[in-house]
């Protein structure tokens, strides 16, 4: 089974897939993490791996930056792979002072001015929540291994490079925005068309209120909270 974007069979991908933004992280997810792991995508270099936590398969995949990839990615995933449920594990931005550097966030919904849930719905409206049951789950493992969250709505923004980013603050104190990522919105809208689950876990990487920000090499290891409380989701 290919599809334009994905070239694996479908029982080589389980269930359950963890989905951070860089498919280098996918690897050292799989390399770090877990046992007996077999590479199942490496078109684009987008690569996924099935492998073994706690003798419980999952899978870890990149799913590239912004909604357009994400949502193509997760779609494939969801409708042609018979995947159930998708965990994002990506990092923010965060929009206020309470957060520091290495929160781990537990996304509750996404706000968006992106078009994709009208583009690709008709779905109007600028907040989607994720799975009520997947965060159950996940706010019961962080408590159970001791990894604190914060949950709270995220924003998913089109632009990471914005003209005018004092802007930015004042629509996050409005919504009650945490801060700021590239992919919720369309992972969660693909979820609800395609009847499938969806969360998101993310690190706070950078402050848009203090300007501290991490070093990519920071990024790729020190996430291990998030992926530490994803992890236990398989099965
Ligand atoms: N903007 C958008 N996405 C992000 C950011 C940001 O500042 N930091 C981490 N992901």
């Amino acid at each position: 089974m290919s599809t334009p974007h994905i070239s694996a069979n479908k029982n080589e991908i389980a269930k359950v897939v963890l989905m951070p933004g860089d498919p280098l992280r996918a690897k050292y997810i799989a390399e770090t993490f877990l046992d007996n792991v077999t590479m199942f995508n490496s078109v684009r270099n987008m690569f996924g791996y099935t492998g073994y936590y706690k003798g419980r398969k999952i899978s870890v995949m990149g799913s590239g930056m912004g909604m357009p990839s994400i949502g193509i990615y997760s779609y494939e995933l969801y409708k042609f792979f018979d995947v159930e449920n998708i965990i994002r594990i990506g990092s923010c931005g965060a929009y206020t002072d309470k957060l520091k550097l290495y929160d781990t966030i537990l996304v509750t919904e996404a706000y968006s001015e992106s078009s994709f849930a009208f583009a690709q719905g008709k779905v109007k409206s600028d907040t989607i929540k994720a799975s009520a049951e997947l965060n159950k789950k996940l706010e019961a493992i962080s408590k159970q291994i001791s990894i604190p969250v914060v949950k709270g709505t995220i924003h998913s923004s089109d632009v990471f490079y914005r003209e005018y980013p004092e802007e930015v603050l004042s629509l996050a104190k409005e919504k009650n925005l945490l801060g700021v990522e590239m992919e919720s919105f369309a992972l969660f809208h693909n979820a609800n068309v395609l009847n499938k689950k969806a969360a998101c876990l993310l690190t706070v990487s950078d402050s848009l209120v203090t300007h501290e920000s991490t070093t990519p090499e920071e990024r790729q290891t020190a996430f291990t909270n998030m992926m530490k409380i994803a992890l236990e989701l398989a099965e």
